[in-house]
């Protein structure tokens, strides 16, 4: 018997780390010191009261069963109310508010509760690859949005050809981005709203980066008042509590697309474990705490270091504003590739090479401020013997 596997599996993008992956596994294996600034993963451990809310509510039985599929009323009510005071949006927690297993889920399934095979879905590049991968898995076609230096890593809308937004159902966008760390601006998210309007096109805003800033406070689609009619946004509890494991994460937005949406994941999922949803509430009832403000000067004194850091040893890196990634440009004659290979052969140091998130991503590199500035030293230092 031949077993053959769906043809969506083989049209998946090839995985461009392979190499790395690889040579960075033989250091390992040989004894080498690798230090990895290729992970976006807190390193830090979940604040403690969050786990001793876990702790209480794993052991309530009504935690124990099925979860309700929209996912617990008062997670949902509690999303509302922090939305309203962190956005000044409100929405109605029965309706315009879905709970998640995550934001990568919810993304993973937006594109199956929109387009039908053969519309369009706007992806940017170098961007998130499930944004991608989930709109091949509906069957859609995708249209790359090249994010340029020159234009802030914003999209260019008025680059979509006219055939292209005639046949687009579904537009993706993701700020605080990864991987470039760019922050959008109210001007950008009133023509990206502007622009779903016009063109019938629904736009997905992937905020699962809104929380980890350091200076002004990121922006949600929703501060353009007509983003309602035609967006929704991905929030997630992974990054601005350390949750990353727990799998939480919320969207909220156009009812519409929430109820869609949701009809999607009533057929394949059955909702997040309610303790985790009950450890969520607490969450984002204490997002202003010490222990979670903490992070955030964590993240801080590391993006200095660093970024300081590469740029006295001629490196060419910009402090920023949101997110825990730096994104860098490769010294000249080297694309991302040979420059993220030399790094992590001579250096022992792991670089996230550009191009793996799309073509104009190449002549960068990303780096994930996810270990403590004595590593990141270290990590500056190594780099600054190479001769580049
Ligand atoms: C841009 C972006 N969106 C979404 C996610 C998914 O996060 P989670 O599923 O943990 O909420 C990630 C994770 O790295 C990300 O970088």
């Amino acid at each position: 018997m031949k077993i053959e596997f769906a043809d969506r599996l083989k049209q998946l993008p090839p995985y461009l780390f392979v190499e790395i992956d690889k040579k960075k596994r033989q250091l390992i294996d040989a004894g080498h010191d690798v230090i990895n600034l290729g992970i976006g993963d807190p390193d830090l451990p979940t604040p403690k009261f969050i786990i001793d809310k876990m702790a209480e509510a794993i052991y309530d039985p009504a935690n124990h069963q099925y979860p309700l599929q929209w996912g617990v009323p008062q997670f949902r009510q509690q999303v509302a109310e922090w939305f309203k005071m962190r956005f000044g949006a409100e929405f109605d927690p029965q309706a315009e508010v879905l709970t998640t297993i995550g934001s990568k889920e919810a993304i993973g399934h937006m594109p199956l509760a929109v387009v039908n095979p053969g519309d369009i879905v706007l992806v940017p590049e170098p961007g998130y690859p499930v944004y991608q991968s989930a709109s091949i898995f509906a069957g859609a076609e995708v249209f790359h949005m090249p994010l340029l230096e020159k234009n802030c890593y914003l999209p260019d809308l008025d680059a979509i050809p006219e055939d292209i937004r005639r046949r687009a159902r579904l537009m993706f966008i993701n700020y605080p981005n990864n991987p470039t760390a760019a922050v959008a601006d109210r001007d950008f998210f009133e023509r990206v709203v502007k622009f779903g309007l016009d063109n019938d096109i629904i736009i997905a805003h992937d905020a699962a980066y809104t929380e980890v800033y350091f200076e002004h406070r990121p922006l949600s689609i929703f501060c353009v008042e007509q983003a309602r009619e035609v967006a929704i946004e991905f929030h997630s509890l992974s990054k601005t509590f350390n949750m990353t494991g727990w799998r939480i994460g919320f969207a909220v937005g156009n009812a519409n697309a929430i109820a869609a949406l949701a009809k999607v994941k009533e057929n394949v999922d059955s909702g997040q474990f309610n303790a985790i949803q009950w450890t969520g509430v607490e969450a984002l009832a204490h997002i202003d705490s010490v222990e979670v403000r903490a992070l955030l000067d964590i993240y801080r004194e590391r993006r200095d270091v660093l970024v300081e850091g590469l740029q006295s040893i001629g490196l060419d890196v910009k402090k920023p504003e949101a997110t825990f990634y730096v994104w860098g440009k490769c010294p000249v004659g080297y694309d991302s590739m040979s420059f993220c290979s030399k790094v992590l052969e001579e250096a022992h140091v792991v670089l996230i090479p550009g191009v793996g998130f799309g073509k104009s991503g190449d002549g960068y590199f990303r780096i994930a401020i996810t270990v403590d500035t004595d590593r990141l030293k270290e990590a500056i230092n190594r780099i600054s013997k190479l001769k580049l």
